[in-house]
């Protein structure tokens, strides 16, 4: 099997990271010019958000053609330009897999609504109930209803994100086979790594029907068919390969189903993004709310995906950010007052788990939440759905944007502050999404904040090449409770690697068993000078250590 335990990926949003032709929207050559910066970091692979042809209803995960390019993004010559060119730097490519829906303006979504009952039978159609009722009473992910109007049919399509992503039928062989040539399409343009989205809802129920709780998920998420059709997957595409990555974004699932999805032993995938650590901040579950995040309940949950996966052979991918998420240096830290402790303490903490890491654009910087003023600066589409609904239901506008502000995932996908001139130097026109205004005080060029974040990333990058225990050791929770540090120990043939992770600026203090005092320790890296390892460690605002034991 592929050891792909000592890599590291970085995730780039095109949309974002570079403008090149001074439209304002990023793009792959964008991408290949800033090769350079990328392998200084030392990264292995990148992961590039869909750069199809898309109506960009929802930024491109409402994909318009699987196996072309949007002459937004560029060409084909662009495209093999940058494989060659990433490949020369030891970089190689992931690309983002949309193969639970299609764009409703996809071909065969077009010409199943043109009448052509080989294409009706790529979708979920399904009739009205019998009191007239929607097929089932799903809800959909960006808010509403899952079903809408068939064209002029008396059928209902299901679509579990926007109204323009149709879900496609799974239990039909044509569309597997469809779906596999575009995976084997991307494997035979030197593609090594596929990012599939949302990938365990694509089993549906054979029988749809109302759910209980109104909602729907249990309908259709984690069901016992994905891991079937995922392995088929596999095995009639990148199974076939030696060396391709493979991870797979899970909505709602288990440490159960993470296992299963990637345990080598199974043949799905390689490793899997599950999101129940970046709902601690979630009042009762509901995303559009705020609260200061439940640091115990994190704790919790990164303790039960780090034991429970190892202990069934499965894979995870360790991150605290991407494009649908606001920035972790918002959520779990301070960034206003200790902006270069709280990049390096939450790069730290999961630099030094088991699992991969992903670095997402601008995080290895310090970038943070732009804090927009208005709703006229967000363009994504469930953010514009959810402020509708938050008015609804009584908000006041200052209330709702507040709530926007936090939660947004636009929060995530302003553009790459690349140095202090206009628009952060990202584009000589006028950016698709506002600059934040910060990009004067952290950007790749000037500022000094930003350079020693992304020193601190060089190094935890590094130190993962270099060391088995950080690839390879069991992991165990030292001292699970404590309320404001989170402390694990990774061990590997005899050593012990001990990381302290301080997540608040109060300063704090853990006791450090007997056991793991008892070795010699010497200090391997930490945000705040050399440290010895002492029996009550005193830890300031968040600060991170790691300490070698023997
Ligand atoms: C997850 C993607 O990351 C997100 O951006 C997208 O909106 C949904 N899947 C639907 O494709």
């Amino acid at each position: 099997m592929n050891n792909f335990h000592d890599k590291v990926i970085y995730q780039a949003y095109p949309k974002s990271y570079k403008d090149t032709t001074g439209n304002g929207i990023g793009d792959l050559n964008g991408v290949r010019e800033k090769l350079p910066y990328l392998a200084d970091l030392g990264i292995d692979m990148i992961w590039l958000n869909p750069f199809y042809p898309s109506p960009q209803n929802d930024n491109g995960y409402d994909v318009a053609d699987y196996t072309d390019i949007d002459p937004m993004f560029g060409s084909w010559d662009d495209f093999d330009a940058l494989v060659e060119e990433a490949d020369k730097h030891g970089i190689s490519l992931m690309l983002d897999m949309v193969l639970n829906h299609t764009s409703t303006e996809h071909t065969w979504f077009q010409k199943a609504l043109a009448g052509e009952k080989k294409y009706q039978d790529f979708y979920i159609l399904r009739e009205a109930q019998e009191d007239g009722s929607l097929p089932t009473n799903w809800e959909s992910k960006f808010g509403g209803k899952a079903w809408s109007k068939f064209g002029e049919t008396d059928k209902y399509y299901l679509h579990l994100y926007d109204v323009t992503q149709a879900d496609l039928d799974w239990r039909n062989p044509e569309v597997r086979e469809e779906l596999f040539k575009v995976v084997n399409f991307w494997l035979e343009k030197g593609v090594k790594g596929f990012r599939f989205d949302v990938i365990n809802v694509i089993g549906k129920d054979e029988e749809l029907k109302d759910a209980e709780d109104g909602v729907g998920k249990a309908h259709y998420t984690d069901t016992p068919i994905v891991h079937d059709f995922i392995r088929e997957m596999n095995e009639k595409s990148y199974g076939q390969y030696e060396d391709i990555i493979t991870v797979g974004e899970m909505s709602s699932t288990t440490v159960e189903h993470g296992v299963k999805y990637s345990n080598p032993d199974r043949k799905e995938m390689s490793m899997i993004f599950s999101f129940h650590h970046l709902k601690v901040d979630y009042k009762d579950g509901d995303k559009w709310t705020t609260m200061p995040f439940d640091f115990n309940e994190l704790k919790t949950i990164l303790d039960e995906w780090q034991s429970g996966m190892a202990e069934g052979g499965g894979w995870n991918a360790l991150f605290w950010n991407n494009h649908d998420q606001p920035r972790a240096n918002n959520r779990f830290g301070d960034p206003e007052n200790y902006p270069v402790e709280t990049a390096t303490m939450l790069a730290q903490t999961i630099h030094l788990l088991r699992g991969t890491p992903y670095v997402y654009q601008g995080e290895e910087i310090g970038m943070t939440n732009p804090n927009y003023a208005t709703i006229d600066d967000y363009v994504d589409v469930e953010t514009h759905n959810a402020y509708k609904s938050l008015l609804e239901n009584g908000l006041s506008e200052d209330d709702a944007i507040e709530i926007i502000k936090e939660k947004s995932r636009d929060n995530g996908r302003t553009p790459m502050q690349w140095d202090d001139s206009e628009h952060a130097g990202f584009t000589t026109g006028e950016p698709w999404l506002k600059v934040p205004e910060n990009y004067k005080t952290i950007n790749t060029t000037t500022s000094e904040t930003s350079k020693k974040i992304r020193d601190y990333y060089k190094k935890l990058i590094q130190l993962r090449k270099d060391m088995p225990i950080i690839q390879e050791g069991d992991y165990e929770a030292v001292e699970l409770d404590h309320p404001s540090i989170f402390a694990y120990v990774r061990t590997y043939k005899g050593e012990k690697l001990l990381v302290l992770n301080h997540f608040y600026a109060e300063e704090d203090s853990i006791d450090i068993p007997k056991e793991l005092l008892d070795m010699e320790s010497s200090y391997l890296i930490g945000n705040s000078g050399d440290r010895e390892l002492t029996s009550t460690f005193k830890m300031g605002p968040f600060e991170t250590a790691a300490f070698l034991l023997n």
